[in-house]
């Protein structure tokens, strides 16, 4: 089955650059595609199933998913995408490996996840150990911490993380989270999905994205509660079966477009966000001068009629402001009328984009975990260079505002988690457009949804 089917091909679009010519305001609406670490982690929750296809809808389409896709096919898992790649077919009945090599699980630390699922399946892993943005030491202690709670023998060297399970296999336990790591509770939950009784984890992570993996677990006949909470029960089964499941919607791309209508002072309707999600960033919008409209198919963001209100932010785990959207907050913020203060309390060292912001402009000095960013009235078009997802976001986002040309470099991290951009941001307005290494004008690949 799984030997049989062709490999999915990765996208590895030739390298190009982002070009915008800033100050159009923003109008109209965005489609806000699924959310990208949502569905990461639900295709590695795809490899439990013992029995069945799993069908799962609402994928972004971005490049991170055809990389997990092609992950859960070394696994020996089929998979087929349809509706315009937005939908996956997985068939994950007969794994043939429990290995991941380190060129795939070097491109994308989501890959890691897979340790958990494929442990409590085969009895056995040997994963890469992870790679990802490039945003200070991202350990995996908690993880390993977690399936040893769980009777897993782990050794770690060469580069790889191995795991046996015991021989009478997984047995619960109580795990408690030094720090609510999102990918080290999404692990351990799904090991524990496979284990012998139950599991309490606390100090879970309480993001949307952890809620949603637990939702798909339990439609896989999985016995999860408190998913989305502090405190998360789970009640080993025997086995689980494939279902079908539409994964949320992307709370960062959101997020991201809406501050993309505050800074230019537009009205965008993103339609299909989920506003009890995003609230931990609609209300610092608010706070910042925004106006926002919650409605049950979307949220409506409106930009200040004059320069954003300064604020402070503090990036913490979910329901706290999310680091992920911490740079384009930022970005928004660079042209506030005053002086705004933004701490991320869950990376060490997420200000690295700042030194870029600084050629457009973006008056800002950091001190350890702390950015204090001083508003400026105009902001200038550069050439910058995206180093990571978010970083890109935030230079997206000051482009739109400033005066002139910005050109953004490493376009690559940008498609990693915003599907479409360029024809998105098009359909809203904004004169946005790639260029090749040689400055050649790229035509659009991909319609805005
Ligand atoms: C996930 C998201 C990422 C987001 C982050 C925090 C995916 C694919 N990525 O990453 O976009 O920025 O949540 O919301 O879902 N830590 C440890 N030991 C561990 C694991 C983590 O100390 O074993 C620390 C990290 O160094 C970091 C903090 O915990 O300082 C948060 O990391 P974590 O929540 O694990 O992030 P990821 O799951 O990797």
């Amino acid at each position: 089955m799984g030997s049989s089917t062709p490999p999915v091909p990765v996208l590895s679009p030739p390298p190009s650059r982002l070009v915008i010519v800033g100050g159009q305001r923003l109008e109209g609406e965005v489609v806000i595609g699924g959310s990208k670490n949502a569905a990461l982690a639900i295709l590695a929750g795809a490899l439990l199933a013992s029995e069945g296809e799993t069908t799962l809808t609402n994928l972004p389409r971005i490049g991170d998913i055809r990389t997990m896709v092609e992950v859960l096919g070394h696994f020996g898992v089929a998979a087929r995408f349809s509706q315009g790649d937005t939908a996956a077919h997985l068939d994950a009945t007969r794994l043939t490996s429990s290995e991941a090599p380190a060129d795939l699980v070097a491109r994308m630390r989501a890959s890691f996840w897979a340790l958990g699922p494929i442990l409590a399946r085969c009895g056995e892993a040997k994963i890469a150990q992870p790679g990802g943005c490039n945003i200070g030491a991202r350990p995996i202690d908690l993880h390993l911490k977690g399936l040893q709670a769980l009777g897993a023998e782990i050794e770690t060297g060469f580069g790889y993380v191995r795991a046996h399970a015991p021989k009478e296999g997984l047995k619960g336990a109580s795990v408690y989270l030094d720090f609510a790591s999102v990918g080290a509770t999404m692990n351990i939950m799904m090991a524990a999905s496979l284990a012998h009784g139950t599991t309490v984890i606390e100090n879970a992570a309480q993001e949307p994205d952890v809620e949603d993996l637990g939702n798909f677990l339990n439609a896989m006949g999985a016995r999860i509660s408190g998913h989305g909470t502090g405190v998360l029960t789970v009640q080993g089964v025997d086995s689980l079966h494939a279902a079908d499941y539409a994964v949320i919607s992307d709370r960062m791309e959101a997020g991201t477009y809406g501050l993309m209508a505050g800074i230019t002072g537009g009205n965008v309707f993103l339609k299909g966000a989920n506003a009890a999600h995003l609230r931990p960033v609609t209300l610092k919008m608010i706070e910042a001068g925004m106006q926002v409209e919650e409605r049950e198919d979307g949220i409506r963001c409106t930009g200040p009629d004059g320069r954003p209100i300064p604020t402070r932010i503090t990036a913490l785990p979910h329901p706290g402001f999310p680091t992920d959207m911490q740079q384009a907050f930022t970005a928004y913020l660079a042209t506030a009328d005053g002086t705004s203060v933004v701490t991320d309390q869950v990376y060490e060292s997420r200000f690295r984009y700042l030194t870029e912001l600084g050629k457009m402009g973006v008056v800002s000095q950091v001190d350890s975990r702390t950015a204090v960013i001083t508003g400026a009235a105009r902001l200038t078009g550069a050439d910058v260079d995206a180093s990571d997802l978010r970083a890109g976001a935030a230079l997206v986002v000051a482009g739109l505002a400033a005066q002139g040309q910005t050109r953004i470099s490493h376009v690559e991290h940008l498609d990693r988690g915003y599907e479409a951009l360029v024809e998105k941001l098009q359909k809203i307005g904004a004169q946005v457009w790639r260029e090749d290494e040689h400055g050649r004008r790229q035509t659009s690949q991909r319609k805005a949804a």
